[in-house]
């Protein structure tokens, strides 16, 4: 394996990276927090999601992401307080307000400006931190104006509560309207290979600003880390097969592009998922990506992405690939 997948070499290259106009810097790669509050990810233990976020920190790692609902009871924020006991400078904590789970287990989006301030105070509790470094708008609420919502966002700051603030899942008339109210750092949209909507206006809209774009879904839920291929058999409650792109040929042109990052992989001695984040990490405008793990080989096998290049050749057979 190459130099750069030892331990904390990558730390010693200096490749953090501004977050928006802040003084706040982050690694490209952020850990993702979603699979270890258990909600859908299959098989995971407090053991094993403690050790991930601390491989993530060893690795060279950061940004930590997670939510108020990242858990009915916010298992992952619990969950990343332990881990990082003793260790909070060595990490950014990014979180997020406006989306809750009811008693019931349903979704419920919420961004009132007083249920945002009421989430940010629990989180910070439950995080067992004085601030949070960058905290998003979940999701827009339709039933509250985005300014509103940008209202609160903008309270805490001024409070100090949070460092900085983002916003996800938006459009650009959405993040132009929040930064009317509220000086935004980061956005979080979906962004991978396969999904790259985000290319054509958002984009060079955060470009202009300075807003950094943070994109989860890198490996499209495991697809891209490579080994889900021809023939998988899901277990049965894996939630996963539901989506399309894991069905019919949307899964096959999805098995093609991963053919050819197969012989890039091969040809530079590192593995899918790897070249897979390098290339996501170097997309213009992109200042970090969110890989979610639940165990710590997966984030040591993502981290890895840092701290090198793929070369022109590999990015123009990659390009030609997703033309
Ligand atoms: N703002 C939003 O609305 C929003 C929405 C979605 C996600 N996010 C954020 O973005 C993060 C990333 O999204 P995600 O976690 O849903 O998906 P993802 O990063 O695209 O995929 C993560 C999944 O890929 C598999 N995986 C990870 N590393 C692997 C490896 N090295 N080899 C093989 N499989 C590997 C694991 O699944 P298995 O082990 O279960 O196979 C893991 O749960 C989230 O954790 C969250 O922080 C935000």
């Amino acid at each position: 394996m190459a130099e750069a997948n030892s331990r904390n070499d990558w730390a010693s290259a200096g490749d953090l990276r501004t977050l928006g106009k802040t003084e706040i810097h982050i690694a490209p790669v952020g850990l993702g927090c979603w699979p270890i509050a258990g909600m859908t990810s299959l098989d995971v233990n407090d053991q094993d999601s403690i050790r991930t976020v601390q491989t993530a920190i060893d690795m060279g790692i950061n940004m930590l992401d997670t939510a108020y609902g990242y858990g009915a009871k916010g298992e992952s924020d619990a969950l990343i307080r332990t881990a990082i006991a003793g260790q909070r400078e060595k990490v950014v904590i990014a979180s997020k307000a406006g989306m809750h789970w009811t008693p019931d287990g349903n979704r419920s989006f919420d961004a009132s400006p007083s249920r945002v301030l009421q989430e940010c105070e629990e989180s910070l509790k439950r995080l067992g931190v004085d601030e949070i470094d960058l905290f998003y708008l979940h999701a827009v609420d339709p039933k509250v104006p985005i300014e509103d919502s940008a209202g609160a966002f903008a309270e805490l700051l001024q409070q100090g509560k949070i460092r900085s603030a983002g916003v996800s899942n938006v459009t650009v008339e959405q993040l132009d309207s929040f930064t009317k109210v509220c000086t935004v750092a980061a956005v979080q949209p979906p962004y991978n290979m396969l999904q790259r909507g985000i290319e054509r206006d958002l984009v060079p809209f955060c470009i202009e600003r300075q807003i950094s774009v943070i994109n989860y879904w890198p490996l499209m839920k495991g697809l891209l880390a490579g080994k889900i291929r021809r023939g998988h058999v899901f277990a049965a409650e894996d939630k996963r097969q539901s989506y399309e792109v894991f069905q019919g040929d949307d899964f096959e042109r999805a098995q093609k592009l991963l053919d050819c990052l197969d012989e890039v992989a091969k040809e530079i001695d590192r593995t899918v998922a790897q070249v897979v984040v390098n290339w996501t990490i170097h997309q213009p405008g992109i200042t970090a990506t969110l890989c979610g793990a639940k165990r710590d080989w997966q984030i040591a096998e993502t981290a890895s992405a840092m701290g090198w290049r793929l070369d022109d050749s590999q990015m123009n057979k990659i390009a030609k690939f997703l033309a």
